[in-house]
């Protein structure tokens, strides 16, 4: 349905995998109704900023970003705003900045050819109502990346983290029908694509009413010509014992989960309404460790939430310790309006200087941990699938199964292929590596 040329769109994304994924959405319906993506906004008749709402520090980033693509804007630019920022301050934001036209929550992409052509006629709206059965089934996501795809199983949150802004900005939990994240696996790797994320905000959650994430895991981990499947994020308390099974039992699933832990303390966690305490945690590592053996576990982490003492973060350094990190993302709580935390006693709130300096040891630790794991991986032989040129252009980037990066020397054709690969060396967090022997990327065997 390529119609007539409506001009260029370009899309900047914030935020998580799966604004990136509504992103590959947006530029798919759009170049439907015959608009042309292009990967600067000078000059570009739509723009649309795809926003985070996460934390206080990603929305100014944002504000600010408004204000500097005035200057990319001809006179007939539409410029709208996307994603959950665009969900969390709706008409608000049509007030505040003058020059934006449109203002679309996470469930409102159906409507952006429409809503584009009524900027285009002056008309400045603001679109955020949730629709739950909104999967944008019918979209052809529109992909850059030819090596790995995102796949979006899930949409919203139904866990109520006292912290946490998603909910209010994504809406309850929804999970798309086993059979259409299938097809759209198939469809990728028909297109050569070899890797596939499952996103959701509590993927492992996922129930579509007949099929839970177990048997999504199986179904997709079974469609030929995926070599490797990855999800994110898991929360501990979905991870039932047919969900690990399916993981240990289904090869193409990679031996990596990203579990976020949030803290080390039950105090601080049941003040975040996680709904499960360190050993709770504890627990659930383990079983993932015992039916995977050598499983590589990354997390995130908050710091400084209100009430958070000397001795619940010590806590979570020696959570940290204990479990043993392969990585993790580390965060200082920031209060999201209209969230619970926020509504906590003034006294429970943590200095800012507190919470730095927390910040700062916690990162210290888990680089010290990261170093003396990665130092031991050394001589150690790996499958490293080429995902793309390095971002200094002279070495050829790629992943082992377990999520670790590593350079290797080789030609950009190498692209989309699977080497075995020796690690030799590490700047602590990432790897050098030597190719030990060639293979294709054949697709394997169903
Ligand atoms: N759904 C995912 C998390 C999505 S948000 C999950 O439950 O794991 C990604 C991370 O941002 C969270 O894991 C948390 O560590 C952090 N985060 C969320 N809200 C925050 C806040 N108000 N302040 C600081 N960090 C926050
Ligand atoms: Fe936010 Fe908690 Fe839902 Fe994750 S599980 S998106 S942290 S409310
Ligand atoms: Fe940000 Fe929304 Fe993702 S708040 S982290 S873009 S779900």
């Amino acid at each position: 349905m390529e119609s007539t040329s409506r001009g260029t769109v370009y899309i900047e994304t914030y935020g998580c995998q799966m604004n990136v994924s509504d992103a590959e959405l947006m530029y798919g319906r759009l170049a439907e109704y015959g608009y042309q993506p292009v990967d600067q906004p000078d000059g570009a008749d739509v723009i649309l900023v795809n926003t985070c709402a996460i934390r206080d520090h990603a929305e100014q980033r944002v504000i600010g970003r408004l204000g500097e693509l005035k200057r990319f804007m001809k006179p007939d630019t539409v410029l709208g705003v996307t994603g959950c920022m665009a969900q969390r301050l709706g008409p608000a934001l049509l007030e505040r900045a003058k020059h934006v036209d449109l203002v679309i929550g996470p469930d409102g992409y159906r409507a952006l050819p429409s809503l584009i052509e009524g900027a285009r006629a002056g008309e400045r709206v603001a679109r955020v109502d949730f629709d739950l059965e909104e999967h944008y089934e019918d979209f052809h996501a529109r992909r850059f990346d030819g090596v790995r795809a995102w796949i979006p199983v899930q949409r919203g949150c139904d866990y109520k983290c006292t912290y946490c802004i998603v909910p209010m900005t994504r809406g309850p939990e929804r999970s798309r029908r086993l059979a259409d994240v299938v097809r759209e696996t198939s469809e990728v790797a028909a297109h050569g694509i070899t890797e596939v994320t499952l996103l959701g905000q509590t993927v492992n959650s996922y129930h579509d009413g007949e099929h839970d994430f177990a048997d999504l895991l199986r179904a997709v981990g079974a469609v030929p010509g995926i070599r490797r499947v990855r999800f994110t994020s898991p929360h501990p308390n979905d991870f039932s014992d047919r969900v690990i099974a399916a993981m240990a039992e289904t090869p193409t699933v990679c031996e990596h989960v990203h579990l976020p832990m949030q803290s080390g303390s039950s105090r601080t966690l049941k003040r975040m309404l996680r709904r499960y305490t360190r050993e709770g945690y504890m627990e659930c590592v383990a079983r993932l460790r015992n039916a995977i053996p050598g499983l590589a576990l990354t997390t995130d982490i908050i710091v400084g939430f209100p009430g958070e003492t000397d001795e619940d973060f010590e806590e979570t350094l020696s959570a940290v310790r204990e479990v043993g990190f392969d990585d993790a993302f580390t965060f200082k709580f920031s209060p999201r309006e209209g969230t619970p935390a926020t509504r906590m006693p003034e006294h429970l709130m943590v200095p800012d200087d507190v919470a730095s300096e927390r910040l700062e040891r916690l990162i210290a630790v888990i680089r010290e941990g990261t170093r003396s794991r990665n130092l031991a991986l050394l001589g150690t032989r790996h499958e490293v699938l080429v995902e793309k040129v390095s971002r200094r252009g002279t070495l050829l980037q790629g992943r082992t199964r377990h999520h670790r990066t590593v350079l290797i020397p080789g030609k950009e054709s190498m692209i989309g292929e699977y080497h075995t690969v020796e690690l030799t060396g590490t700047t602590g967090s990432t790897f050098t590596g030597a190719i030990v022997s060639a293979r294709q990327a054949l697709p394997m065997a169903g």
